[in-house]
């Protein structure tokens, strides 16, 4: 049953009060094909935490709220395939996985959002991005109500990218997930600076999947504000890859610009860093603001209003450009 009239304030990570005509919660995939047999313009809301909603939603909104995690078979000694279906939340996912030891998403702990869409954006945390434990999915292709497989190769996996934020957007459904994971040999990724300096410090030398788990949850809680206290949508900017030449020009105002070689002409640069040497971390605009521990993040203290973090972040941009030469790509989906 549909309902008319629903605020989506706790459907987004960003809590920003927009109204949805008609709603449903789905879950179940045969009540979903039911749906999109009758109406294919549609709007899929899955976890909220990527998207900032600037106006109320016309279109039907279809909650995914279809959940189950299944082991598979295998007669690999030391993989499992685990599938998940769209609805499950993401940490609460990996922290099942840490339970029973398996090893692969230690890394991507506490990221806001569903299983589901995971995929889309190629979510990615200290080192590790979902394409290195994703196996296949299946989803939903609207036009024709059938289920399609994606594997890995399908899927175009790059940064923060997918098939599903360009050619195949608005086409397909997620509806489950399966990943690789380890079952005995865990290859741990400890590389990343700022979880070597946490293991070390608690003393740490050989870590366990879950010491690294307690390592990236104890980082990302420190530096980046949980949804349920401030509104936001994780990272709002890419970090943007610009020439080495553009970057040694930078660098000989800014030496301690920090950076990450792409290939030898390119070169990343973190958006944060950027953001904060224009002058906005911490910065708060009425009720829209720059978080203070990671310039990255821009988050709504109570009543802004989808537009008023937009205007925020055309502001970011038009600042950075004019300060840099860089312009700044959006990260977050903007309705
Ligand atoms: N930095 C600053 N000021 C800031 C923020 C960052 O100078 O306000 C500097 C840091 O000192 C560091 C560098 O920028 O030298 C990178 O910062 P950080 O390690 O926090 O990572 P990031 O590049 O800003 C990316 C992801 C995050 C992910 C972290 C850790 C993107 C767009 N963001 O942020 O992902 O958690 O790396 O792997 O790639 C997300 O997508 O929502 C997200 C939080």
């Amino acid at each position: 049953m549909f309902q008319e009239n629903i605020s989506l304030k706790s459907y987004n990570t960003f809590g920003i009060d927009i109204y949805a005509e008609s709603f449903i919660s789905v879950i179940s995939i045969e009540q979903l094909k039911k749906i999109i047999e009758k109406n294919k313009d549609i709007f899929i809301l899955s976890g909220g935490s990527n998207i900032l909603l600037t106006q109320n939603i016309s279109n039907p909104v279809i909650h995914l709220n279809i959940k189950g995690k299944e082991i598979l078979k295998t007669q690999l000694q030391d993989t499992i395939f685990i599938k998940v279906q769209a609805g499950e939340n993401w940490h609460e996912f990996v922290l099942w996985t840490l339970k029973n030891n398996f090893g692969g998403l230690e890394n991507l702990s506490l990221i806001p959002g569903n299983v589901g869409t995971s995929p889309m954006q190629n979510i990615g945390a200290y080192g590790v991005e979902i394409k290195d434990v994703f196996y296949q999915l299946e989803a939903l292709e609207i036009a024709t109500g059938k289920i399609k497989i994606f594997k890995k190769e399908d899927c175009n996996f790059g940064y923060r990218e997918s098939v599903f934020k360009n050619i195949s957007k608005g086409k397909y459904i997620i509806t489950n997930v399966t990943f690789q994971l380890t079952k005995n040999h865990h290859k741990l990724n400890t590389k990343y600076g700022a979880i070597q300096t946490k293991l070390e410090n608690n003393n740490i030398t050989k870590p366990t999947i879950k010491d690294v788990s307690n390592a990236v949850i104890a980082i990302r809680q420190k530096k980046l504000p949980d949804p349920k206290v401030i509104g936001n949508g994780g990272s709002f900017f890419k970090n943007p890859v610009i020439s080495i030449q553009q970057f040694n020009d930078i660098q000989k105002d800014y030496p301690k610009i920090p950076h990450y070689p792409i290939s030898e002409e390119l070169v990343k640069t973190p958006a944060g860093w950027l953001i904060e040497q224009s002058g906005f971390k911490g910065k708060r605009f009425g009720d829209a603001g720059v978080h203070k521990n990671q310039a990255l993040v821009l988050v709504n203290y109570g009543n802004a209003t989808g537009k008023e973090i937009l205007d925020l972040a055309k502001i970011i941009q038009n600042t950075v450009q004019n300060k840099f030469r860089i312009s700044l790509s959006m990260e977050v989906n903007v309705i």
